[in-house]
């Protein structure tokens, strides 16, 4: 048997790139062999037949040459190239006279179709995306049914589609004859015949010319069906473009086919197929017409793809409602990752009633977790850069491992675009601070409960610090980060938050991150937190606690008092000896932990030592007695007015707190 494929392909079809020359030009004289990118229905029949839909209702099909072409003279620019092509086509419906839906010729920056419908859509767009800019698609249409919703002229036109499946302008098919008479024969698309088409496009002047003839006619007619200019730079931006076909099968099931097709970029007039050696149409005898299926199919065929329409718009909100970001390394966390969806219904879609507050890092919701019952708090953290998320995402799950019963559990994780959510156990009593300054609570801490309080902080911190397999610095340390659970134990939250903020920062503006009044001085110039550095918040902490003051206080008459200055002026009046022993070693530890330099401040270990009892606390130092820590924390740079926050969420509640003020 002789070869029926004359494979003219100049050059090597896709194994070339797309900006060589040789590949702007090919020739399929039927498609066996041809190295097409085919999706849905489409598939290449044995004897070459480029078939685009099978008898399947409700499914698409596309083909495209398997590299994008060059359609801009250079990339970007508004000079576009001439081309032009040639195809045969062929539509086999099921009945008589009667279509599914029509095919395709289709130039598209992307050959990504997966969101197009069926149906009159043709493959080509969904109702939510027809007529959109972004689509970037160039089509010539030959649609075989009138549908009223795209303004069809009849139900046997060709039409010129920029973006949609409205024309540009459209005719129904046929061919003017090169004769004198010039006379206009119709043509059924739907006929079970071959029909050769051209398509020309002239880069200079942006015309576009589209004729067809029936496979008989092999020369092109000289007047064109259609001739319109559409200004193709702006439909193609960019560069390069998918050339190919697309088609869609609706209620009725029928067979669109190309057995020929033929493309000359920059040239006037596509290589002539030669029509005698091109795969024949299948023969099949079609169902007799059948009156009611005219009737009811325009009907029907619009209902389904409405419905069809609604549902997928239905499941696509759902999905961006409930859209997640996930990346490939994060499966080794999988169990620690939690459905943004069941979030979303633990707290009523984070619903304001369910708001329990906003802090420095975000907004904190109370939720109810379905499967479970268990009680939670969803802190939601804005985050905009992906930058350190994986190694923070890392920290946070090992820190779910943190099991201690002064720290709040952490429970999860889950990731969306922008947004990190985190999942805590929840804490009936609030936060620390709400019982120290909000008078309407209902709950004054008795001292007993202080030193509790403080104790339990402690004794978490060194659990982070020293007891745990890794060193974990809180970076944060303060009373609204101290969150009481059911029977009044303190638990330190919201470790390793700070961390985030610090990835991706200038390492050469160092951003401290804290809040002032528990910022040791030498983050001013190191910016590096520490254990140390904990300590100091920890004995600014203690202070607080004790005293029932803000670590840094605005005073009506001489600005701003540090905590620490305010019980060091109270030690050197001799006034807290006048206390009670334990109020009197909690301040001094806070003075010790508090001490300007890191290396006299204690252990985590030490300072449980001292609140034992087990081990007397040391004298201060006379040094330490002289000095004033608002003076030496501006020394070391730090300027407590204007302080430079990498987040301004994050600005907003530390300024709150550096005025001392609600
Ligand atoms: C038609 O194509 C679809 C998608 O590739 C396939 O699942 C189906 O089996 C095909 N039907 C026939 C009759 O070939
Ligand atoms: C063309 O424009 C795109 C997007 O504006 C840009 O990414 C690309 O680098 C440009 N190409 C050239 C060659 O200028
Ligand atoms: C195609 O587009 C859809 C969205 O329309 C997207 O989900 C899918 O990943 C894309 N496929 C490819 C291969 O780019
Ligand atoms: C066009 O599509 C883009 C991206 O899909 C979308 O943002 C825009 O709203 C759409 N425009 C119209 C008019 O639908
Ligand atoms: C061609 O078909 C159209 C629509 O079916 C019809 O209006 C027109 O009269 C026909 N023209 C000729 C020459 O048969
Ligand atoms: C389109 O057809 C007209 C009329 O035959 C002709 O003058 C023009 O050159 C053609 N344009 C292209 C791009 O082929
Ligand atoms: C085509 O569109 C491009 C960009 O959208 C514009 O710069 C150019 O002027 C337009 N050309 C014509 C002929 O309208
Ligand atoms: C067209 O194809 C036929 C049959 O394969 C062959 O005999 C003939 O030489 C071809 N014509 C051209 C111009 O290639």
């Amino acid at each position: 048997m002789p070869p029926l494929l004359l494979l003219l392909v100049v050059g090597l079809g896709g194994l070339l790139p797309a900006a060589t020359a040789a590949d702007e030009q090919f020739v399929f004289n039927g498609f066996k062999g041809a190295n097409l990118i085919l999706d849905g229905m489409a598939t290449v029949t044995p004897d070459g037949l480029l078939q685009l839909t099978n008898a399947t209702t409700q499914l698409k099909g596309h083909a495209f040459y398997p590299s994008p072409l060059r359609f801009h003279r250079t990339p970007n620019s508004t000079a576009m190239r001439s081309f032009s092509t040639a195809f045969v086509i062929g539509i086999i419906g099921a009945y008589e006279d009667l279509s599914s839906h029509g095919m395709a010729f289709v130039v598209a920056k992307s050959n990504n179709f997966t969101s197009a419908l069926p149906g009159q859509f043709l493959g080509l767009v969904s109702s939510a995306t027809n007529g959109n800019a972004t689509n970037h698609l160039f089509a010539i249409e030959f649609d075989t049914i009138l549908n009223s919703e795209f303004d069809d002229m009849s139900g046997n036109h060709v039409g010129v589609d920029v973006n949609g499946l409205h024309s540009v302008v459209a005719d129904n098919a046929g061919y003017y004859s090169d004769d004198a008479t010039g006379a206009f024969t119709n043509m059924s698309l739907v006929s079970r015949k071959a029909m050769q088409v051209w398509v020309d496009f002239d880069g200079q002047t942006m015309q576009v010319n589209v004729t067809m003839a029936p496979i008989e006619v092999t020369r092109r007619p000289n007047k064109p069906l259609l001739s319109t200019t559409v200004n193709l730079s702006s439909v193609i931006d960019g560069d390069t473009a998918y050339v190919g076909f697309s088609s869609a099968s609706g209620i009725l099931f029928c067979r669109h086919y190309v057995l020929g097709w033929s493309f000359d970029m920059d040239g006037s007039s596509a290589p002539a197929l030669n029509t005698s050696s091109l795969p024949k149409l299948p023969v099949t005898t079609p169902k007799p017409r059948s009156k009611t299926l005219e009737i009811v199919l325009p009907i029907a065929s619009a209902a389904l793809v409405f419905a069809v329409g609604a549902v997928v718009f239905a499941l696509l909100r759902r999905r961006r409602m409930y859209a997640e970001v996930k990346e490939d390394w994060e499966a080794t966390f999988g169990p620690h990752r939690f459905a943004y969806k069941d979030l979303h219904h633990a707290t009523d879609g984070f619903s304001d009633t369910n708001l329990l507050g906003i802090g420095g890092f975000g907004r904190v919701y109370r939720g109810v977790l379905a499967s479970s019952k268990v009680e939670v708090a969803v802190k939601k953290v804005a985050h905009g850069s992906r930058q350190g998320m994986r190694e923070f995402v890392a920290e946070v799950v090992s820190i779910g491992r943190l099991r201690h019963r002064n720290l709040v559990q952490l429970l999860g994780y889950c990731r969306r675009k922008g947004e990190l959510l985190l999942v805590y156990d929840y804490m009936p009593n609030g936060s620390l601070d709400k019982h120290l300054y909000d008078h309407q609570s209902k709950i004054t801490l008795s001292w007993a409960q202080r030193f509790r309080v403080i104790k339990g902080v402690a004794l978490g911190l060194l659990y982070l610090h020293e007891d745990w397999e890794q060193v974990v610095v809180h970076r944060d340390v303060k009373a609204s980060n101290v969150l009481l659970d059911k029977e009044m134990n303190a638990r330190l939250g919201d470790f390793g938050l700070a961390r985030l903020y610090d990835h991706g920062t200038d390492p050469h503006t160092t951003h401290v991150v804290g809040t002032m009044g528990y910022m040791a001085p030498e983050l001013g110039h190191t910016g590096k937190a520490s254990k140390a550095s904990d300590v100091f918040a920890f004995g600014a902490f203690m202070l607080e606690v004790a005293c029932g003051r803000k670590p840094v206080v605005v005073q009506q008459d001489d600005g701003r008092m540090v905590l620490v200055d305010w019980v060091l002026d109270r030690w050197r009046a001799g006034a807290v000896a006048d206390t009670v022993d334990e109020a009197s070693l909690v301040l001094r530890l806070g003075l010790l932990c508090s001490h300007p330099l890191p290396g006299a401040r204690p252990g985590m270990r030490q300072v449980v030592q001292y609140l034992d009892g087990d081990v007397p606390l040391p004298e201060l130092s006379p040094t330490y007695k002289g000095l004033n820590m608002l003076a030496l924390m501006q020394d070391q740079g730090f300027d407590p007015y204007i302080m430079s926050f990498p987040i301004t969420s994050m600005g907003a509640s530390t300024i709150s707190d550096l005025s001392g003020g609600r």
